[in-house]
């Protein structure tokens, strides 16, 4: 199977984790990405099962709307039920990169919200120590150079993504070369610079579940 049959496989079998636990009150939050995507397309196939989703960019609240699926603003619900979306890297213990997509901060507050994380990713990002993928930190336009010199000194090399303002009015930088055994550590560290929205690690709160496809089938890590 290649990439983009797994991430269809994974998206399917999120649909099959989620659907028998679904009721007339469930939120559903949704991730950002092809993955996400994905899966959207397949709740697609429910729509008129699904009480309410939040989404965690426009790109997202717009496929939803597109599927006749009912999208809210995250203040306009008490709970989210479940939240399932992509990763960019993921490790055995469920901590993430997230934000190739420029949606960290949006995810990172839906799955504040949500009772239940459901990572969907195909085995090309499950690695030993997070960091071969450069890590997203979005940051506020003024604080650029500020935070880029505090992320070389935490060891990092922050690279600005040119032309990419986030749905929050803010920039992205990646940091490359950054190896992150204490992903806990790092992305509490990184939070605290100032000018810094918030960084790619979910790790202090991880995913609950993670589904990974492999050519082996769909496997469950929680
Ligand atoms: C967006 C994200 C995505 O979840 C991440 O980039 C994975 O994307 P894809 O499913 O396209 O590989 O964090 O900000």
């Amino acid at each position: 199977m290649n990439q983009d049959e797994l991430k269809q496989a994974v998206a399917e079998a999120a649909l099959a984790y989620i659907k028998p636990k679904i009721d007339d009150d469930t939120v559903l939050g949704i991730g950002t990405g092809s993955t996400a995507n994905l899966f959207i397309d397949c709740l697609a196939e429910i729509r008129g099962h699904i009480n309410a989703t939040v989404a965690s960019s426009e790109a997202t609240a717009q496929r939803l709307k597109k599927h006749g699926i009912p999208v809210y603003d995250l203040n306009a619900v008490d709970q989210v039920d479940f939240y399932i979306d992509g990763a960019d890297e993921c490790n055995r213990s469920l901590q993430l990169i997230k934000g190739g997509g420029a949606a960290l901060t949006r995810e990172k507050i839906v799955t504040a919200v949500a009772r239940e994380f459901i990572c969907i990713a195909d085995e090309s990002k499950l690695v030993h120590t997070l960091g071969a993928f450069p890590l997203p930190v979005e940051v506020i336009p003024m604080a650029r150079s500020h935070v880029a010199r505090e992320l070389v000194k935490l060891g990092g090399d922050p690279v600005y993504r040119e032309g990419v303002v986030t749905d929050n009015g803010n920039i992205i930088l990646d940091v490359y070369n950054f190896s992150i055994p204490q992903p806990l550590a790092t992305e509490a560290k990184i939070n605290g610079i100032t000018g810094v929205v918030t960084n790619g690690l979910f790790a202090l709160k991880p995913a609950d579940v993670l589904l990974l496809g492999s050519s082996e089938g769909v496997q469950t890590l929680s």
